[in-house]
């Protein structure tokens, strides 16, 4: 075990994290007045919420424009890696990851935050590396995102190069690759304890997976459903103990609509994601992830929009709280390590799924107490 003091590492079989808090609307793209403000006072109310009840971590996104639409879906976005400092020093067990774009951070800054957002935190950040996909953010900061994942991912690696180079050996280097030439490279003081950060990416293409299978203790993968999800993890975890002898977690994605009874959560996900759907913004979402380039069916181009709406495409868990510990542990026996979960308003729905799954997944043995 890597980092005893840090929740990623804990001994529950099944992790669980919120996803998205930072961001306007959360993962639910919809117009309900309801949906997540991502204010400051409420990303520090949920952590805190989630820390008491045990959640092993919070996961942003970094987003730097929104997805436009009646709401501008993810318009507001609070800057992850100064997000994720300022929760840890608020909070007592949650490991709190910060998403880096490799390409908008040089990785002599990013060592030097992560390190010292490590210090204060005792040891529980965690890093999210994106070696980029969105390409209207890439021009934003005025740079042409490759369109190759090959040197995409040739990039975060070298950028993740660096900033190992920078903690693993004291003193200075210099550094002559493909992107960076530096001179006396160094940063003081190393991450806490000077052991690595739990590190994740999610890269779907082969290239992204095979950067989580090299240099991640966590893959993060969208799920279609645990059946072909099973394939999926088996298939990535061997590649990573061939390829490089190391042990990959997989975890994958969710939302929930959890209520007293599975009638009572079909009608509120109908409502919030179909009669109040944020049309333009979902279209604009689903556009960006090249889902319109891919041909598929009406009926399931319909399906997923829905899914969109509801959560941003990912794993729908809709229903009483039997039913959603039952997905959980159907996710679980398909070989995922753990999920994130997000909710139309976070801190409003987090108490009750605490309050009944949360119990339901202990006495699967799934979680402790
Ligand atoms: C759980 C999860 C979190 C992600 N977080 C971000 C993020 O914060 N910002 C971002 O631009 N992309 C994010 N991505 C996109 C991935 O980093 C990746 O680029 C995408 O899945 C496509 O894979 P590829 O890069 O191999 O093509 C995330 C994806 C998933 C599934």
């Amino acid at each position: 075990m890597r980092r005893p003091h840090n929740a990623m590492f804990n001994q529950n079989a099944f992790k669980l994290g919120l996803f998205s808090p930072n961001c306007s609307g959360g993962m639910a793209v919809t117009t309900v007045p309801e949906r997540w403000d991502a204010s400051w006072e409420n990303n520090l109310r949920l952590a805190q919420l989630a820390d008491a009840a045990g959640i092993e971590f919070l996961l942003p996104i970094a987003r730097w424009a929104g997805y436009g639409g009646a709401t501008d879906f993810q318009g507001d976005s609070l800057e992850t890696i100064t997000w994720a400092a300022g929760l840890l020093a608020h909070t007592q067990r949650i490991s709190v990851f910060a998403t880096a774009h490799a390409a908008f951070l040089h990785p002599l800054m990013a060592a030097k935050q992560f390190a010292t957002i490590d210090h204060l935190a005792g040891g529980r950040f965690g890093l999210n590396i994106v070696c980029g996909w969105n390409q209207p953010e890439y021009e934003m900061f005025g740079l042409t995102l490759p369109a190759d994942h090959a040197t995409r991912y040739r990039y975060g690696q070298e950028w993740w190069d660096i900033i190992r180079q920078v903690w693993e050996n004291p003193g200075s280097a210099d550094w002559d690759g493909e992107f960076f030439k530096l001179k006396g490279a160094r940063c003081s003081p190393r991450p806490h304890g000077h052991t690595l950060p739990p590190v994740m990416n999610a890269g779907s293409s082969s290239e992204g997976r095979e950067f989580a299978a090299r240099n991640c203790d966590f893959l993060f993968t969208v799920m279609i459903d645990p059946e072909r999800g099973k394939a999926d993890v088996a298939h990535i975890q061997a590649l990573a103990r061939a390829r490089y002898q190391r042990e990959l977690a997989v975890f994958t994605t969710t939302y929930v609509v959890c209520r007293p009874t599975r009638r009572e959560a079909e009608e509120y996900h109908h409502h919030y994601a179909v009669t109040h759907a944020d049309g333009p913004a979902v279209e604009r979402l689903m556009q960006l992830q090249g889902l319109h380039a891919q041909s598929f069916p009406p009926a399931m181009i319909d399906a997923l929009r829905v899914q969109f709406a509801g959560g941003h495409g990912v794993y729908p868990l809709v229903g009483d709280p039997d039913f959603v510990a039952e997905e959980i542990a159907r996710i679980h026996q398909a070989g995922y390590a753990g999920a994130t979960l997000a909710f139309v308003d976070y801190a409003a729905e987090l108490p009750y799924f605490v309050a009944e799954v949360l119990p339901r997944l202990v006495a699967r043995g799934l979680r402790s107490a």
